[in-house]
This record gives C-alpha cells, sequence and structure tokens, in this order.
C-alpha cells in the first residue's frame, strides 16, 4: 500500500499556474508553484465553495510560503476547508491530521512494524509530506500538548528530520513541503471556556508561525453559499437565514441585537451549523404536511436542542420574529413560498 502511495507522491511534477486563474478565474500574472495534476491525496474541488476575504491572507501566505501556518477562528467556519481547497485547486496532495492531547511525534512521523516477518519503518504523515512535498495539515494543533508541539520546533525551521528509530535516516524537506496548523485559539489559552481541552502553546513553538485569522463569511457570502447548496431553497429564506445566524452570533458575543433582545447566549451559528439548518430544512419540506414547520423544526436540529432551555426558548422568539409566516407546505412537492417577512 505504501509502495503505491510513494510511487504516485514520487511521480508528481511541480508546475507553475496562474494565481488570478486558479483562484478567480481571472489571469493575474502572478504565479504560484503548484502541481501539474492531482493525486489520490489531493483533495477533490468543491465547485460550491467561495473563496471570500478571509481567503486573502492564506492565498498570499500559499503565493510564497516559507514559513509555517497557523490559522484560528472560532469553530465552522471553514478553516480547514480554505486550505483544502486552496490544495485542491493547485493539485497539492494533503495530509490531514487531527490533534489531541495524546498525540505523540511517532504518529507523525511514523514507527517500526512487522511485515512478512521483517521489521519496517512505516512512515507517518509529516514524514511523508516532508519527502513529497506535500501540505501536512494539522488541525486542532491547540489540543495538542505543549511539550509535543514543541517537539516539531526544528521541522517548522526547516531543518531536515532525524528518523532516529529508521537507523538515523534524513529526511531534507521538499522545497514544496508546507506545514499548515488549525485551532480555534490563537494558541494563548481559551479564556471563553468554550473551547475545552484546548491547551495554551509554548511561545517559542508558536513564533516559528505566520498566523492568519479566519472569521465567519460575510452575509453575502453565506448566502450566496446556501443559494448554492439549496437551490430549492428561495433566496428571500436564504437571506432571513443568515441574518437569524448573524443575530445569534451578536447574541452569542453579547452584543445588542436589532431585535430588542438583551441576555447573553451560551451557542452560536457557525457556518457548518448554517448549511446544515439550510440541508434540514430542505430534507424536512416534505413533513410540512404533516404540521412539520420545516425552518424552526429543522434549527432545533441544527442549532437549538445544544443550548439550555431558556436560550432555545430566546431562539424559537426570534425564529418567530424573522420568520412570522412560516414555509408553506402542502405536500412533498410543495414551494417554499411566501416563506419569509
Ligand atoms: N467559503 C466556503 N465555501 C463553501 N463552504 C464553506 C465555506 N466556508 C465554510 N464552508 C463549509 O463549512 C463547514 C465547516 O468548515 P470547516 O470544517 O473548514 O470549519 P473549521 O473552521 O475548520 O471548523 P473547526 O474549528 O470545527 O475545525 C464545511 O462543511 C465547509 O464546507
Ligand atoms: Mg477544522
Amino acid at each position: 500500500m505504501q509502495t503505491r502511495l510513494t510511487d504516485e507522491l514520487d511521480s508528481l511534477q511541480p508546475a507553475d499556474l496562474d494565481a488570478g486563474q486558479v483562484f478567480s478565474g481571472k489571469q493575474s500574472g502572478t504565479t504560484v508553484r503548484a502541481y501539474a495534476v492531482p493525486s489520490a491525496y489531493t483533495p477533490s474541488i468543491d465547485h460550491d465553495y467561495i473563496f471570500h476575504e478571509s481567503s486573502r491572507d492564506v492565498v498570499v501566505w500559499f503565493l510564497n510560503a516559507q514559513e509555517p501556518l497557523y490559522v484560528f477562528g472560532p469553530c465552522g467556519c471553514g478553516k480547514s476547508t480554505c486550505i483544502k481547497q486552496l490544495a485542491a485547486r493547485l493539485n497539492y496532495p494533503v495530509f490531514e491530521v487531527t490533534g489531541h492531547g495524546r498525540l505523540e511525534i511517532a504518529d507523525l512521523v511514523g514507527h517500526l512494524t512487522i511485515k512478512d516477518s521483517n521489521m519496517v519503518f512505516e512512515y507517518g504523515p509529516l514524514a511523508l509530506a516532508m519527502r513529497y512535498g506535500a501540505i501536512l495539515l494539522l488541525n486542532e494543533i491547540d489540543l495538542t500538548s505543549p511539550e509535543i508541539a514543541a517537539g516539531l520546533n526544528s521541522v517548522l525551521d526547516g531543518s531536515p528530520l532525524c528518523i532516529a528509530e529508521n537507523g538515523g535516516e534524513l529526511i531534507v524537506p521538499h522545497p514544496m513541503f508546507r506545514f499548515v496548523a488549525t485551532a480555534n485559539t490563537n494558541g494563548g489559552g481559551d479564556d471563553t471556556g468554550l473551547y475545552q481541552g484546548t491547551q495554551r502553546q509554548n511561545l517559542a513553538w508558536l513564533d516559528r508561525f505566520t498566523i492568519c485569522e479566519v472569521g465567519y463569511p460575510s452575509a453575502d457570502v453565506e448566502k450566496s453559499l446556501l443559494a448554492r447548496r439549496f437551490p430549492s431553497l428561495p433566496e428571500s429564506l436564504c437571506a432571513t437565514m443568515v441574518d437569524y445566524a448573524n443575530e445569534v452570533r451578536k447574541l452569542f458575543m453579547g452584543e445588542a441585537s436589532t431585535n430588542n433582545l438583551t441576555s447573553t447566549i451560551e451557542v452560536t451559528f457557525s457556518t457548518r451549523s448554517l448549511l446544515r439548518w439550510g440541508d434540514l430544512t430542505v430534507r424536512f419540506q416534505p413533513l410540512a404536511h404533516q404540521g412539520v414547520q420545516p425552518v424552526t423544526y429543522a434549527l432545533d436540529r441544527a442549532l437549538a436542542y445544544r443550548a439550555s432551555r431558556e436560550t432555545r426558548a430566546m431562539l424559537h422568539e426570534l425564529a418567530q420574529r424573522m420568520f412570522p409566516q412560516q414555509v408553506e407546505a402542502e405536500g412533498p412537492n410543495a414551494t417554499y413560498t411566501n416563506s419569509v417577512k
């Protein structure tokens, strides 16, 4: 298996692509180092993906990536997807790993194993990415214990990886090796209590990264996203759903809601939950003739059930105000009409 994998990665040919052409469809004259063709390890292109303002810093980093990149932002805002969709456009192979409190360097570098009665070294994602010029995408890096993460310092500096278990093998980083970490915190710890398990990272370790903050896409982008993913939802309904999500985000941040609600709530709308809400609204639509109100029914299952009773009541009140006329439907093929104020 590993031989097939490495043969394919070995045969990849670098290519210079026009950055504008790749990301916006318009020639820009700026080239970006990429691969000529995708491999089995290149993420698939999501044609509904929208590169928005928050992706700009990541694109700039890709144009001339010399240092590792640390991307942080709220859960479900699109950090991992942004990296993978950029990689997909540039045909980069991606090795994706999720950090956790018990992650060990060996999980990244590799380990000895027995094959056909012989001891052989099985390379891990870091060793493979370094050797073959792939992206190591280390998600939730702030869940990793800082002393383990600091074990990567020399790799982050661009030094070769020395694998003592494999007879001191030295892996010199391929010029197209990229290291990207994503996290919900900036590595300085979580004082909100929302991201349980995250750990304050070592300052010298953090100092090795270019840092980039990614936020939720703008309302216009999220509206287009819903419209692209769920073409059967009327545009006006998508727009109100995004406005609703932004109201919830305001309440979560303790900011004044434009709907005169004042309490701070403990749940918020990620782009992931918003897309789930859209998906469930479409899927529950055929149940409308049984008295199910698709938008609010889906809202409970996409987000509100995660909240306390009080918050759920507030989410329902907000929904009543913003979706005063529920989606009308009279059967499985009913259309969403008259669904927004
Ligand atoms: N710009 C976008 N275009 C299309 N889909 C998007 C966009 N941004 C986010 N999404 C969608 O939102 C969902 C969450 O994205 P993703 O998993 O990348 O978030 P994340 O920030 O890495 O979350 P976490 O902090 O939980 O790791 C995915 O389904 C993704 O496809
Ligand atoms: Mg992620």
